[in-house]
């Protein structure tokens, strides 16, 4: 499903080496955690397979096609990817229930997409704050509203980054947890960075980071 051949992350001149040569393949439906201290490149790689950043060198497939070839890449994450980053960026002014509904498909009748953004904040235990808006709920119902809306494209990929420090280690915990028994349940190809062992005990498989490699 997805394949990096080889990656390769460069910041600020060279002076940084994110990655420094990164092979990696994930099968269709196999959740895999990441792990490793901070700073061993985790963020960079999500952000490198999900198209948000180019690499420096190397090349990600997806499906066996280059990356290159799903440009142009908002439209490429619009319809394949979710995202569970340490930012969750929901719209302040809008309900959980519209941001939920917001990277539907907008040719989709109206109230197909609030019945299945209903359905989706229901299925994170929010169907008693649908009409919330996130600045009302609390750090936690907030990660999980954003799990929703990372669902509501049907996504073949989800990247998720852990929301160190956005919430309290328990809830991040629940959260993560949440993610792959969601993920592996809609068969979903799941990348999450994670430091908590229990959580990366959940994935399929464990791949372990260091100074940008994968270690062996
Ligand atoms: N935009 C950037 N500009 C310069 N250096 C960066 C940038 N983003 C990341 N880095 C550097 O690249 C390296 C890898 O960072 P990355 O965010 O991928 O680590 P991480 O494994 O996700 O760490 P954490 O567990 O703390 O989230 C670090 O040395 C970091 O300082
Ligand atoms: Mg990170």
């Amino acid at each position: 499903m997805i394949r990096a051949e080889n990656l390769t992350k460069d910041y600020d001149h060279g002076l940084v080496q994110a990655l420094k040569g990164v092979s990696l393949a994930l099968a269709p439906g196999e959740a895999v955690a990441v792990m490793g201290p901070s700073g061993c490149g985790k963020t960079t790689l999500l952000s490198i397979l999900s198209s948000l950043e180019p690499p420096s060198g190397g090349e990600v497939f997806i499906d066996g096609r280059p990356l290159a070839g799903y440009r142009p890449y908002a439209a490429f994450r619009a319809e394949w990817v979710g995202f569970i980053f340490q930012f969750h960026h929901l719209l302040p002014h809008l309900t959980l229930l519209e941001n939920v509904m917001l990277p539907m498909d907008p040719r989709a009748p109206r109230n197909a997409r609030r019945d299945k953004a209903a359905l989706l904040l229901s299925r994170v235990g929010l169907a008693d704050k649908l009409h919330s808006r996130p600045t009302r709920v609390s750090g936690g119902e907030r990660q999980r509203a954003a799990i929703a809306r990372a669902l509501a494209r049907d996504p073949k990929l989800i990247f998720a980054d852990e929301p160190t420090g956005s919430v309290d280690t328990d809830t991040g915990r629940a959260i993560m947890e949440f993610v792959i028994t969601e993920a592996k349940a809609a068969g979903v190809t799941l990348l999450v960075a994670t430091h908590n062992p229990e959580v990366a005990a959940l994935a399929d498989r464990i791949v372990r980071m260091r100074n940008g490699l994968i270690e062996d």
